[in-house]
Formats: structure tokens, C-alpha cells, sequence
């Protein structure tokens, strides 16, 4: 039988392990305190790139809320998305009068982002925020709000922490660039 070996290529580092999990730990701290007084908070991670950093960030909060999963796919592919969303998994909490905080891997063109905001601001949530990992606001198309971000990049494509290509690298450890 033969194997087809796969191409193997270098990756280059952009955000290390270590600055990664500061980053979580700020950002929960933040969270923690602005949800304080807030009851009923839903935090809702996008299917799949935002499952590892949901993840760590929901084990840094201090404050009690639910968890739960909304699964989109967008035509195209995640190096050259085209902004066409298609709810593949729903929530299965009901959000109407709760507080969300939605959990995005990246924002890019905000494209994908802008559909999921549109969709759940229908349910009628208490209030709506987001938090995303990676921002690169040099790329938006579409105008998005982001409350909460871990970093702020320049136009790359980058692999890890949750970010695939061709769904693969999701399980590094650290931010990289495909060389
Ligand atoms: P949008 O362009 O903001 O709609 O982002 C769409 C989706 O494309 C993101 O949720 C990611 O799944 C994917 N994506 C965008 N930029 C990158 C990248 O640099 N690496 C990996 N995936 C990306
Ligand atoms: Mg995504």
C-alpha cells in the first residue's frame, strides 16, 4: 500500500504557550469582574476554532454561567472565506433576557461574526458581547463590535490555539504562521 506522506512544512512562531495563557488569565480576570453583578451569563463557543481558547478562558472565570455551542460553516475555506454562514449546530440554551458573551477564535473580514450577531440579537438577549482571541482589524469587511480580544494582529494567515488549515494544527500550543 502506499502512503501518501503528507507535505511537511516549518511553522513559524508569532505567540508563544506563555504568552498565550497570560493572556487568558487577563482576559478572565477582566471578564469576571465586568459579569460581577450580572446574572445569567451564557457563554457560547463557535464551533470548532474557538474550543480551545473558550476552554482555558471559561476555567479562569470566577463567576458562575453556562456553557454552550453554536456550530456555523462558511462556503469557502478558512484562508479564503467568502461571509456565507450556515448554522450546522444550534445553541441549545434559550437566550432570550441572558447575558451572552460569545467566543470567536479570530475576527477577521468579520464576515462570519456579523452573521452570528445578526441571528442572536433575534433571540433577545439581555445583553451581547464578544470576545475573540485574535484580532485583525485591517482585514474587516464587515463593521463588528469586539469587547474583548486577546491580540491584535496584521494581515497573516495564521494556524493554532483552535486555528486550522485544512483543519489541521488546531492543537498547537502556540500561534504560528505556515511557511
Ligand atoms: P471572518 O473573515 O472574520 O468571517 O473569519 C471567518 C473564519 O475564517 C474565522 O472564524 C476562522 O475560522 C477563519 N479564519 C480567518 N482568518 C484565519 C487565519 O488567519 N487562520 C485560520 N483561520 C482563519
Ligand atoms: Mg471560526
Amino acid at each position: 500500500m502506499i502512503v501518501k506522506k503528507e507535505e511537511e512544512r516549518s511553522l513559524e512562531i508569532v505567540i508563544t504557550e506563555e504568552e498565550i495563557n497570560k493572556k487568558v488569565v487577563q482576559l478572565g480576570y477582566l471578564i469576571s469582574q465586568d459579569y460581577a453583578q450580572a446574572k445569567e451569563l451564557v457563554i457560547i463557543a463557535v464551533l470548532r476554532g474557538s474550543v480551545y481558547f473558550a476552554v482555558d478562558l471559561s476555567r479562569q472565570l470566577t463567576i458562575p454561567f453556562t456553557l454552550d455551542f453554536i456550530g456555523i460553516s462558511s462556503y469557502g475555506t478558512s484562508s479564503d472565506p467568502l461571509g456565507i454562514v450556515r448554522i450546522t449546530k444550534d445553541l441549545d440554551t434559550n437566550i432570550a433576557q441572558k447575558n451572552v458573551l460569545l467566543i470567536e477564535d479570530i475576527v477577521d473580514t468579520g464576515l462570519t461574526l456579523n452573521y452570528l450577531l445578526k441571528n442572536l440579537r433575534t433571540r433577545n438577549p439581555l445583553s451581547l458581547r464578544v470576545c475573540t482571541f485574535l484580532d485583525m482589524p485591517g482585514r474587516r469587511i464587515a463593521a463588528v463590535p469586539v469587547d474583548y480580544r486577546g491580540f491584535e494582529m496584521s494581515d497573516m494567515f495564521v494556524v493554532g490555539y483552535g486555528l486550522d488549515y485544512n483543519e489541521r494544527y488546531r492543537n498547537l500550543k502556540v500561534i504560528a504562521v505556515l511557511k
